[in-house]
Formats: structure tokens, sequence, C-alpha cells
């Protein structure tokens, strides 16, 4: 087929996809192997998901609670994650938390302090200890700032508001990616010899999220059919507090941080419910259980008007409160007019975090296709079926860097794959088709169908009644979305965008309800109302692989812990 379209050509050692945290923590790191590097992101340098994390970075300083370690966060880390996680990268994550979190602040990063000057620490759900480094409730956002200010002063190449629409591969091997710059409506042809997949998650798959308009499984979809496995995609967060009012808003975060600082949760009749639901750890438990505590007092009818419940912090004191949640009061100041050291918040879970992903080995990043590799978000092990807070922005640092480092020394080691121009003529005939069709489907309205079913019957409880519905939703979506197009041209056109989009997230979609659908047990944030129970049988991950245009799904036992990771879970150990 040939194509009547222009391209034009980049080459470079390394091309990472996404520039949040991870994809910026890689680019670091790649710069300084001396490889040559491109950034290629759908939004902005630095826009993205990260910013989300509010609340603080996990790393085991100790401080504040000088008991805590690496091994104590280990621990926490694999039980949040109901045994799901690969110890390998707990491990990892675990002890090199403290090193990247320094790192940080000598790249610039201006954390709150104790009164004898050390980086601060607060509580956070289900960390033993105080461990959350923190700014305020800014972590994510002075990450962000911090590292983006490294890779503007970085020879890196920036290629913003560009939509990276396929991944080219040669013999299972990277040879580059293809896409459309929406600034300009040129197509690029970007050759490299390794690839980081830094896209993040899935969050607008849900009609209830606190992921901004970025996050539609793009980068999943992309290395899933180019032949990487993913892994465990039924597996997603909602985050117990997101802001209920107005609508506008519905499902912005309100950070765990609120809970950190002694936040606390009531019912409409003014009962602390958390004490029933979590007499212990009450409203700092797992965010699984909080989620489903505040979910279950709103289907029994215990909830707000706007079909939350409320969180309170007015005991802090406006003093404290705007100094520690600076944001927090802003937001709802703003957003909905209430002055939190006044006033109770209303909240609700939200959909946050994917724990699922691609997966990737444990010491170098790398996917099953070589030289493809993923971090942050769009990666899949280190957090199992659940992710502790704060755990997203060390993991990013942390697994950002080594992916730019093993993708440098894979670059070095490798010759460009060479391939025939015909993949990317086929691909621009694809895009352009979009354009070109007159009687066609508007892809706004098969999105806002695709997010309504997903929170109505993937969500905070599940059933295969449910799941069965959604999957017979998504399969009629996947019909008319082979109808679908949109107005305009190829310039600046964010319905050509949206129909790029589409087809990620129904691809995402199907494999997270059909993971859904697989795993006949609760664990983490996957519960199922017709298998409440945690099963043996299912200490499983789930993997999926592209075949042909089938989707395959196959089981893998979860790596065992080795015996003196075994030990930390006897008393005392850790
Ligand atoms: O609640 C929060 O501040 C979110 C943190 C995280 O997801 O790690």
């Amino acid at each position: 087929m040939s194509s009547k379209h222009e391209f034009s050509r980049l080459k470079t050692d390394i091309l990472i996809i996404g520039a949040g945290g991870a994809g910026l923590r890689a680019a670091i790191s790649a710069v300084e192997s001396g490889c040559s590097v491109i950034i290629a992101t759908k939004s902005l340098l630095g826009k993205a998901h990260t910013v989300m994390a509010e609340g603080g970075i996990a790393a085991s300083l100790g401080n504040v609670d000088p008991q805590d370690n690496w091994k104590v966060h280990f621990k926490d880390t694999y039980e949040e994650g109901v045994f799901l996680g690969n110890w390998k990268m707990i491990e990892i994550l675990a002890k090199e938390a403290a090193d990247r979190v320094y790192e940080l602040e000598r790249y610039g990063a201006l954390f709150d302090r104790t009164p004898d000057g050390k980086i601060m620490q607060r509580a956070f759900g289900a960390h033993t200890y105080r461990r959350l480094c923190y700014v305020g409730d800014k972590t994510g956002l002075e990450l962000i700032r911090t590292l983006q200010d490294k890779v503007a002063h970085s020879n890196a190449m920036v290629l913003d508001e560009f939509v990276v629409s396929k991944i080219i591969t040669v013999n299972n091997r990277v040879a580059g990616a293809f896409g459309i710059s929406m600034r300009d409506g040129t197509f690029k042809l970007i050759e490299c010899k390794s690839l980081v997949m830094a896209s993040g998650g899935l969050g607008r798959l849900f009609k209830v999220t606190s992921n901004s308009w970025e996050s539609t499984g793009d980068g999943l979809a992309l290395a899933y059919r180019a032949g990487a496995v993913l892994m465990d995609m039924e597996m997603v967060q909602f985050h117990p507090t997101g802001m209920v009012w107005p609508p506008a808003v519905r499902g912005l975060l309100v950070t765990e941080g609120v809970r950190g600082e002694g936040g606390l949760l009531y019912n409409k009749e003014g009962e602390r419910f958390m004490l029933r639901y979590s007499p212990q750890k009450k409203e700092l438990d797992a965010r699984d259980v909080v989620a489903r505590s505040i979910y279950r007092e709103i289907l029994a009818g215990r909830g707000t008007e706007h079909g939350g419940v409320y969180l309170d912090i007015t005991h802090r004191g406006a003093k404290y409160i705007k100094e520690k949640l600076p944001s927090m009061y802003m937001q709802y100041k703003e957003f909905a007019g209430i002055d939190i050291s006044k006033e109770k918040m209303e909240v609700a879970p939200t959909t946050h975090y994917h724990m699922g992903g691609i997966r990737v080995d444990p010491d170098t990043n790398m996917t099953n296709i070589e030289g493809l590799f993923a971090a942050g978000e769009a990666a899949c092990g280190v957090h199992g079926a659940n992710r502790l807070g704060g755990n997203s922005l060390v993991d990013l640092l942390v697994f950002g860097r080594r992916a730019g480092i093993s993708a440098s020394e894979y670059a070095k080691k490798v010759k460009q794959m060479k391939f025939d121009d015909s993949i990317v003529n086929e691909e621009i005939d694809r895009i352009i088709s979009f354009t070109e069709n007159p009687t066609s489907t508007n892809p706004y309205i098969l999105i806002d169908q695709l997010r309504e079913t997903m929170s109505k019957y993937v969500g905070i409880l599940r059933s295969a009644e449910d799941l069965q519905k959604a999957l017979d939703t998504i399969t009629g979506l996947k019909g008319k979305a082979r109808n679908v197009g949109i107005l305009g041209g190829l310039r600046f056109n964010p319905g050509l965008i949206a129909c790029l989009e589409l087809n990620n997230l129904l691809l995402s979609a199907e494999l997270v309800v059909r993971g859904a659908m697989e795993r006949k047990e609760s664990r983490g944030a996957h519960f199922r109302n017709d298998y409440p129970n945690l099963s043996d049988e299912w200490h499983k991950n789930i993997l999926f692989t592209y075949n042909e245009g089938k989707n395959d799904i196959t089981f893998q036992d979860v790596p065992e812990l080795p015996d003196y990771l075994k030990d930390l879970f006897k008393e005392g150990q850790a």
C-alpha cells in the first residue's frame, strides 16, 4: 500500500514515550550515559498523573520513626499487594528508595523539614511507620518540577503534543515508533535502538477518576500490539477519597495526606464508620479496605447528599491545615466554596492507579521484546494487587532510572534494525482514514459509553454477571469503533486523537474485564462479590499475549520468596 502523505525521519539511540516522572527520570539516566534521547509525549513535558501523588514519596529514611528500614518497607509493600507483587522488584524498590529521594533533593527538590532539619515524613495508609517524604500536599508536582528542570537543561530532544500510534519491531526487536504531531499534523518516523515505555496508566477508562485526559492506556495497547506481554490487568486501584461535588470536579483527588494528618471519616449519621470496618488501622488502613468501606456506607444509604461520605480535618485548625495541606485548602475553597478548616469535605472513591501493565524483567526493566523497556505505572510487578500510597513516586524514580540505564546499555550494544517503509505507509493510511469517513460514528460518544460501563460494572465490587455485561458492551463498542471518524483535518484535531485513543481504551478495557472474569477470588483492589475470599489457588499472575488478533490468557505462579525474605514475616524480624 502506498500513501500520498509525506513523513519525516528522526534517528535516536533511545526513544522515551511519556514525559511524567518515569519518563523524565529515565531520560536523565539515558542522557548521562552519553546516548541520544528523544522524549515523545502526547501532552506537555511533565504534564502527567505523577502530580496526583500529592501526599509523599515512600522511603524508609527513619527521620521521624527511627525503627523504619528497607525490610519493613518491603514487608508493607508485599503485604499490601496481597503477595502478588514480584519480590525482586519490591526488594529493589525498598532498598533504593532512600538514595532516589536524596538524589531528588540534590537535583533541587525542596522537602518539608523536621525541626532538626531532616526531610520530614508523615503517616500514610498501611505503612507501619511514618515514611512519606513530602512537600506539603504537592509532592508529585515538586518531583516533576525538579526532574523537568534537569531534563530541560539536558540535550534530550522533546517532541511534545506528539501522539505515537505504532511501535515498530523487527524479529521481536524494537526498531522505532511512528506518530503524528498534533501541532502541525505532520507524520514522523522515529528510528531507535531502544524504547522506554513510560506512558502511565488507564484511569480515563472510568468515568470517575483522579487521572487527567492523558491516561488512556496508550502505552499498554502499543506495547501489547507490538507483542509485549501484559500482566494482572484486572488490578485497578480506587483511591478512597476523591471530590464528589460539584459535578465538574467529581473524582479529583483528595490526598491521603488529609488522613495522614489526622482526617476522620464520618457517614451522614455522624458515625466514624472506619472504627467498625477496621478497629485497628481505622482511616489509615489499606486503600482497598477504606475505599470498600466508604462504598458500602454509600450503598447502605448512609452517604451524603451528593453520594459521598464526610472527611473532617477541622480539628487541626486553619494554621496547620494551610501549612500541611495548602492545595486541599485551595481546591475546596475554589471548586466547592468550602473552607476545610471550618467545614467537612464530601468524598467518595475515585479510580486512581493501575497496578497491572507491561511485564518487565525485574533487573533490567526490559520486556519480552528486545530493546523495549517499561517503567512507572505502565509497567507491572511492584504493587501486586494493591499499591501503597507514596510507592508510585518512588517506583518511578527507582525504575525510571533503571530503565534509562538498561536502555542505554542495550542501545550501545546493538545496531539499528532496518525495516521497509510500507509499515509506515499503512499506518498513515489508517490514521487518515479517520478523517475521510463522512458517515462515521463520533468517537467521543463511544468513549463516554465505555467509561460509563466501566464505572458501573467493573468498579469496587465486581461480579460475574456485571463483568459479562461490561464485556458485552465492549464487544458492541468495538464493532461501532470500526466506523469511527471525525470532521476536520490532521492539524490540531483532538477528535483525531480521540479516534486513536478509543482503540487503546477499548483494548485496555477488554483486558481489564477479562482478567477480572478469570480471577475468581478477591485480592486487594480486585473484589468479587461472588468470590469474596482470598484463594491460594489464585496466587498467580495473569498474562495477556496478543496472538494474531486474539487475546490469549495464560497464568504463572507468583515467584516464591527466598528464605531471607520469608524470614521477615516471622515475628520481630523486620
Ligand atoms: O493521596 C495521595 O496523595 C496519593 C498518593 C499516591 O497515590 O501515591
